[in-house]
Formats: structure tokens, C-alpha cells, sequence
């Protein structure tokens, strides 16, 4: 008994709930879609060097990565996010992310090329003045 009507009441379950969905999507005007909020700029707007950044080195070093975290431990709150700062050399950029710091692992050539890197210490020092730029 309870066999056969379990075998019975999933597909009406099913059938009832699809009614309902349907019911309830007929009788509304189709939804305008919301702006998504834009905190990050559209990927066409980006560099090379920042959607390097944002695909290698992000997942560490955005606003709440662990990277961001350990180097304001050790600098200061104001030099965590490596994307705001303006005192970085590009020379100094290679050798961490070629040799690894601490909780850093080193990257190779197949992990980011000579040329990738160069465009994310490109982008990472595009704010720092003039004199300090190279
Ligand atoms: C797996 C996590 C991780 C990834 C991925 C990562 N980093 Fe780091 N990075 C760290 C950590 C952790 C530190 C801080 C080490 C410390 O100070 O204790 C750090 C420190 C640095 C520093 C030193 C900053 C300073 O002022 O001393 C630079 C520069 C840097 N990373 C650049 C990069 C770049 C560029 C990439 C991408 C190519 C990258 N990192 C990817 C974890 C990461």
C-alpha cells in the first residue's frame, strides 16, 4: 500500500510543483535584471598586467587574501593590498614571486612567464612617482 503510493505521490509532488513554478512565472512581468554592482572594472577595461594580477596572484593578495593579511602584519595595514601601493620595484616584484617569501610559494616559468610577470609589475607599479618608477 504505502509502496504503491509512494510510487504515486513523487511524480505528483513533481508535476504539482512544476505547475506552481509555472503559475507563478506566468503571472509576473519577466524580471528586469539588476546592474550587478561594479566594484571591479569590466575585464575588457583591464591591462594585461592586471588580469594577470587578478587571475595568479589575487587569490592571495586581494583585499582579504592571507597574503594581503601577512604583509600588513608586517609593514603595515597601509601596505597590505599590493594593488594599492606605490612604493613597489619591479626588480624587487620578480625576485619574490621568482624565489617565493615565506608563506609564498616561488612561481616558475610555466606557472607565469618572463613576460607576464613583467606586465604584472607593469600594472603593480603603474602608481608609483616618477623617480621611484624604475
Ligand atoms: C599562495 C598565496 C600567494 C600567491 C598566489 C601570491 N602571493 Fe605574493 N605573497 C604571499 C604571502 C603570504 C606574502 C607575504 C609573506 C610575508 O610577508 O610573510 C606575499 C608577499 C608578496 C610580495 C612582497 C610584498 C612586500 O612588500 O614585501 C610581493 C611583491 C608579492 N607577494 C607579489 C606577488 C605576485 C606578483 C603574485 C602573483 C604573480 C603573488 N605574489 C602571488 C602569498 C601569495
Amino acid at each position: 500500500m504505502t509502496g504503491a503510493f509512494g510510487k504515486m505521490a513523487l511524480p505528483a509532488a513533481a508535476l504539482l510543483f512544476a505547475a506552481t513554478a509555472l503559475s507563478a512565472g506566468a503571472g509576473q512581468a519577466a524580471p528586469t535584471q539588476a546592474a550587478p554592482a561594479q566594484t571591479l572594472p569590466p575585464a575588457a577595461t583591464m591591462t594585461p598586467g592586471e588580469r594577470l594580477f587578478r587571475t595568479k596572484c589575487a587569490i592571495c593578495h586581494a583585499a582579504r587574501g592571507m597574503g594581503t593579511i601577512m604583509i600588513a602584519k608586517r609593514l603595515g595595514p597601509d601596505h597590505g593590498e599590493l594593488a594599492k601601493r606605490s612604493d613597489l620595484d619591479p626588480g624587487y616584484i620578480t625576485a619574490i614571486v621568482r624565489g617565493g617569501l615565506m608563506s609564498m610559494p616561488p612561481f616558475t616559468r610555466v606557472d607565469i612567464t618572463d613576460a607576464e610577470l613583467k606586465q604584472v609589475a607593469t600594472w603593480l607599479t603603474r602608481n608609483n612617482p616618477p623617480a621611484a618608477a624604475q
